[in-house]
């Protein structure tokens, strides 16, 4: 199999390397490699897009307008870009309070939570803004005792961080079997008690009091009535996974069945909300 090299050159470096690399993520990009200059982005020959990419970069600069951007393309053969990708892998750090890590890297004394991720394909390590927000939103929820959902659980770091905080009971759910498959192993290697599902909203069949769905504006707001359905009156339900202009369509959708914003937080114009059921 043939993969399509690009080489991305940044200005500056260190601000837009993680958050650009974790958008090719979501077009079909496995694997980096740092250079001096910026990075390395792998991506399989039969999932790559010239238009998809030209899209993202032009939302990107659209968005940092400050940012210096150059691309290179090359055709290579198949090489372990998984493994060259872990290889350099570097662990997220969340307010002092959660550490985000591979197997690779010691886990921090000092931090309270310490979560070791294989990340594989899936999403969820935590460099991302709308994983790292709503970690940051969950530092200040207390959980002890509740039930709690985490739709789109990717690698199953939400979940598995709302357990070590003392939730009753987490239910993970993907509709992507990558994603599925690793959530398991990570729910392991953390030894967290957490019932992990394959499929999408369509599988929901409890009642919750915390509620967390960081997926897309367009999955949002096709099954805000059904997790509405699920999250008990004065149940908590945390979003994420869209840009901070797409709020006033996602609160308007989530008012239609009785939520009203409590708080909103932005990070690189990715929102993040916490809202309540009456
Ligand atoms: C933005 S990632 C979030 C992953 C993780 N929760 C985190 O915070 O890092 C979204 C996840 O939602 C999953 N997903 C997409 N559409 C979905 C749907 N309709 N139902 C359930 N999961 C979905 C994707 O496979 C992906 O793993």
């Amino acid at each position: 199999m043939k993969y399509i090299e690009i080489e991305f050159s940044i200005k500056p470096l260190e601000m837009y390397s993680e958050i650009l690399q974790s958008d090719l993520c979501d077009i079909g990009f496995e694997s980096f490699q740092d250079t001096n200059k910026g990075f390395l982005a792998y991506c399989q020959e039969g999932l790559y897009s010239e238009k998809e990419l030209n899209l993202l970069i032009e939302r990107f600069i659209g968005f940092n307008p400050d940012v210096e951007l150059s691309t290179n393309k090359k055709e290579i053969e198949q090489q372990d870009w998984n493994a060259e990708w872990e290889k350099s892998y570097p662990a997220v750090l969340i307010n002092n309070y959660c550490y985000v890590h591979a197997h690779f890297h010691s886990p921090l004394e000092e931090v309270e939570f310490n979560i070791e991720i294989s990340p594989k394909m899936s999403f969820g390590t935590a460099h991302h803004p709308t994983t790292f927000q709503i970690i940051e939103l969950l530092q200040n929820e207390n959980v002890e005792g509740k039930n709690l959902m985490d739709m789109g659980s990717g690698t199953g770091v939400l979940a598995i961080l709302a357990k070590m905080k003392g939730a009753a009971y987490v239910e993970a759910i993907d509709n992507d079997e990558w994603a599925y498959k690793n959530a398991l192993e990570n729910v392991q290697t953390n030894q967290s008690d957490i019932v992990v599902r394959y499929g999408d909203s369509s599988l929901l069949d409890g009642e919750y009091d915390v509620f967390i769905a960081n997926i897309n504006r367009n999955i949002l707001l096709q099954d805000m009535q059904k997790y509405s359905k699920h999250i008990k009156n004065g149940g908590v339900l945390f979003l994420s996974g869209f840009y901070v202009e797409d709020i006033p369509i996602l609160m308007e959708e989530a008012s239609k069945y009785g939520f009203s914003l409590d708080r909103q937080i932005s990070k690189d114009n990715w929102a993040a909300l916490r809202l309540i059921k009456k």
